[in-house]
């Protein structure tokens, strides 16, 4: 009876129970009507502090029976370490989820591409639960990755935005996403909603394991709450990254600098580049550029760096300084711009936020600046080129 219990502990209180006849079915947060968005993707992105609060609505103040669901998993307090598979934006999302859990539930966690992981032979151990991270719940690596786990006995949880589909069936739990249906291939609203469900899942862990105390599960409590706000105020910098959108249509290649949890969104900021704009991009950490990509920088090269004042102390700005002395153009995406101003070309300032939510503000700052370069350029953004929504087939 373990299924028909994940399908209603995890279902929003007061919605309809859904089954698994109902594949491709999502939930729809928007009013009816539409908006007079020129293209769903822009729509998409501005729909984030909507999706970003449902997918937090039904368990911020109820962190115990979201464990309670996982601990129907086979995991709960036997949990020993996690391993996370996803592709694309799906994965970039595992990896940021990578530095959450370890920080917030001190276990270890390793991150792979689903495409990888089918052919690696993976050494699942007792203890290891599998997330599978997928907004279509159909990618054909992603269920492999999730059949092979469960074959070797482990558990998985798919945190999944496509209620009824196959991963959200064959896991032994479910955590939603509840971003409402994604229309534009590119990945958007998806990814914040990803982040947003581990978030959930790291703290709820963290603070059933007793690694975070009462008073800083209150206070991270209070910052999840405060991420619909914090995500307005960074969609309220729309016309500045249109701005410097028009300086970048004629770039050949863009490299992505970030470091902690800033790096695999420097990643998806890249993926969005390409996709969309069809410029070649490459998110690189900030301290790895030394070993080869700074071959790339000469002068006029864009480069786009992720500097939130947490990773001061990092390598980013030297790093900054570094291409910045190579003749890159740099475009700083910072919480702290006097630290930034003298050595970076443009600033971008971004509200401050708690260093494990710094992708909520720097990941949609990066949808649009690929959104108008796109635009700019002419591209159905939409629809890009040689892309279809959901690779389903081998
Ligand atoms: O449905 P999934 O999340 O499993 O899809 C995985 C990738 O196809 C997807 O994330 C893709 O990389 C994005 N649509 C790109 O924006």
């Amino acid at each position: 009876m373990l299924k028909d219990n994940r399908i209603c502990r995890f279902d929003r209180e007061g919605a309809e129970p859904h089954s698994a006849g109902q594949a491709g079915e999502y939930w729809n947060p928007m009013p009816p009507g539409g908006a007079p968005y020129p293209h769903r993707m822009r729509q998409e992105i501005y729909e984030q502090p909507d999706t970003i609060l449902q997918t937090l609505g039904e368990w911020i103040d109820d962190l115990d029976s979201l464990i309670g669901a996982i601990g129907d998993a086979g995991t709960g307090t036997r949990l020993r370490r996690i391993h996370i598979v996803g592709c694309g934006t799906s994965y970039h999302a595992g990896l940021i989820g990578r530095y959450i859990i370890e920080k917030f539930v001190h276990i270890p966690v390793s991150v792979d591409m689903a495409s990888e992981f089918r052919q690696m032979e993976p050494v699942l151990t007792r203890g290891t639960l599998l997330i599978a991270i997928s907004q279509s719940g159909e990618t054909v690596d992603t269920l492999t990755a999730q059949r092979q786990a469960k074959a070797q006995g482990t558990p998985v949880v798919a945190i999944c935005n496509a209620v009824g589909s196959s991963s959200s069936r064959e896991a032994d739990a479910v955590l939603y996403t509840r971003a409402g249906e994604e229309l534009g291939v590119t990945s958007t609203k998806t990814f914040t909603a990803q982040i947003a469900a581990i978030c959930l899942l790291g703290i709820a862990l963290g603070a059933h394991r007793r690694k975070i105390c009462d008073v800083e599960l209150e206070t991270l409590k209070s910052f999840l709450a405060g991420l619909p706000s914090l995500t307005r105020r960074v969609l309220g910098k729309d016309h500045e990254i249109g701005e410097i959108a028009q300086t970048l249509t004629g770039a050949h290649g863009i490299l992505y600098l970030g470091e902690g949890i800033s790096y695999p969104v420097a990643l998806e900021g890249a993926l969005k580049m390409k996709e969309i704009a069809y410029i070649h991009a490459v998110g690189c950490p900030a301290g790895e550029i030394k070993y080869g990509p700074l071959a790339l920088v000469e002068p006029g090269s864009p480069v786009v760096a992720l500097a939130p004042i947490s990773s001061m102390s990092g390598k980013i700005l030297s790093t900054v300084a570094d291409v910045k002395a190579r003749g890159a153009h740099v475009i700083a995406l910072t919480d702290a711009p006097a630290a930034l101003r003298d050595i970076a070309d443009v600033v971008v300032t971004l509200p401050p936020t708690h260093p494990a939510f710094l992708p909520f503000v720097s990941a949609i700052p990066l949808q649009l600046l690929a959104y108008h370069v796109a635009v700019l350029k002419g591209h159905n953004v939409d629809r890009p080129r040689n892309l279809i929504k959901s690779i389903t087939g081998e």
